[in-house]
């Protein structure tokens, strides 16, 4: 229950001042996208779940009730949580992957690169470095058993895979610790066998075992019951490329010369101070978000081991920059964004779209605009063709002014065994799961 599904951004905004038959056209053809969405939604709300109507979880029955905020169900004793792995069809096995060994993160890598999470139009599909998924999957406190896969009996191929890390996350008042479950992948030969739920089910029996009964995902799918919705909106860095491949496509009354400057960005960041986090701004950076994200519903507590962790710098990894005062030597700012690139499918002449996704951003005294800016120019630089970002926490403050465009597809979040009174507007959700 990784990031979003999609990648693809039909047509871009900047210059949709309708004026023409062609604008006319791509307005309409927003609006049916739009429409499209909705009904889709309807029609998955209306869908049975054969599986998740028998978890705890918010149910599409019980909205509108007025039922008590948190746990569904209460804590079982570890020692009566089962002890034995759920039942596999005949021919496959568990196993537990050391991320560890060069072999197994290899053969998780390779999984993921051919069947995990594609666009709509099966034009993108998302690759994960091995590196980015050390970094995802071995954090401060990370239980190597959570990390399942699923192999045939026979050949010993991965044809499976899911994960959780633990995380502190905050709802509101209340510090509860979780699985973040992520990585949900079986391979595509696999596909409606129902080999989800057994995997889903194993990995929350293995996070019981460790006495943890929450956990937050995110899909691109609905199912019971998003706390929240967000959309992905994207930034062109390299809009000739992005136009090859079809991620993005020409505006109306648009050249590509025109849409190349559109887009141009200055060689060099503008914040004075502004440098790439370093182990020494560790403290600060902690202090920063944690009083940022404590505006949020949902949203992460991070120590400074965990600030440590996720957001020191790692090459084609993550990438996060502060504001250091010229004067006053004070950590003001800071932003941050990972490495997650996609495969291009089917094209002649580009294999890999290069994708920038905004992670955390604490602006106190450079206007968020302006430090965000910052972070699209050192993209840029850095040969990135796109900067994603949703809609979730201040986004919304700078996205159409720095030239993103929403994408067509939406990112849910999902809280396991936990129940929020009301659906939360995504700028409330201060929460990212990679
Ligand atoms: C997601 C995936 C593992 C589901 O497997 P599948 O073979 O399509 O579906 P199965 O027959 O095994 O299981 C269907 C059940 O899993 C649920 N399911 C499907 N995708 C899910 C997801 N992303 N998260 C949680 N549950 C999901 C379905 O809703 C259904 O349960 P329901 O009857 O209660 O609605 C598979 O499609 C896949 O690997 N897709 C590509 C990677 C991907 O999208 N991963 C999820 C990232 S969020």
């Amino acid at each position: 229950m990784a990031s979003s599904s999609g990648s693809a951004n039909n047509g871009n905004t900047e210059d949709s001042v309708p004026a023409d038959n062609e604008d006319l056209m791509q307005m309409s053809r927003k609006k049916i996208e739009e429409l499209s969405n909705t009904i889709q939604q309807c029609l998955s709300e209306g869908k049975r779940h054969a599986f998740w109507e028998t978890q705890p979880v918010g149910q599409f029955a019980d909205r509108g009730k007025d039922l008590e905020e948190g746990p569904i169900e209460p804590p079982q004793d570890v020692a009566e949580v089962r002890q034995e792995p759920y039942n596999l069809p005949k021919n496959f096995e568990w196993c537990t992957c050391d991320l560890n060994s060069d072999e197994t993160a290899a053969e998780i890598y390779n999984l993921l690169t051919t069947n995990y999470v594609e666009d709509d139009e099966n034009m993108f599909r998302f690759k994960y470095s091995k590196e980015f998924l050390r970094w995802a999957l071995q954090p401060p406190g990370y239980f190597t058993s959570w990390h399942i896969g699923v192999r045939g009996q026979a050949t010993k191929k991965l044809v499976g895979f899911i994960s959780g890390v633990p995380a502190h996350i905050r709802v509101r008042d209340k510090v509860i610790i979780m699985a973040e479950i992520n990585f949900l992948c079986v391979h595509k030969k696999l596909r409606s066998k129902r080999l989800a739920p057994v995997l889903i089910k194993e990995v929350t029996r293995r996070v019981h075992l460790e006495n943890i009964w929450q956990a937050v995902y995110t899909a691109g799918v609905v199912l019971p019951t998003p706390i929240t919705t967000s959309r992905y909106w994207h930034r062109s860095l390299n809009p000739k490329k992005l136009i090859d491949v079809g991620f993005s496509r020409l505006g109306a009354r648009m050249t590509m010369s025109r849409t190349i400057k559109l887009y141009r960005l200055p060689e060099t960041t503008v914040t004075p101070g502004f440098r790439p986090m370093e182990r020494r701004d560790v403290a600060a950076v902690r202090r920063l978000l944690h009083s940022y994200l404590s505006q949020f519903v949902v949203a992460p507590e991070l120590s400074e081991k965990d600030v440590e962790y996720w957001l020191l710098p790692i090459e084609d990894v993550i990438s996060s920059f502060v504001v250091e005062d010229p004067e006053s030597r004070e950590i003001t700012d800071f932003c941050s964004f990972y490495t997650l690139p996609s495969s291009i499918l089917g094209n002649k002449n580009y294999s890999d779209l290069k994708a920038a996704y905004s992670y955390y951003n604490v602006a106190t005294k450079t206007p968020l605009l302006q430090l965000m800016n910052d972070a699209l120019i050192v993209a840029k630089r850095n040969m990135y063709d796109v900067f994603n970002a949703l809609d979730i926490m201040e986004n919304q403050t700078f996205l159409k002014e720095l030239k993103f465009g929403p994408g067509d597809g939406h990112l849910h979040y999902y809280l396991y065994n936990y129940r929020l009174n009301a659906a939360m507007k995504p700028e409330t959700l201060g929460l990212i799961l990679l």
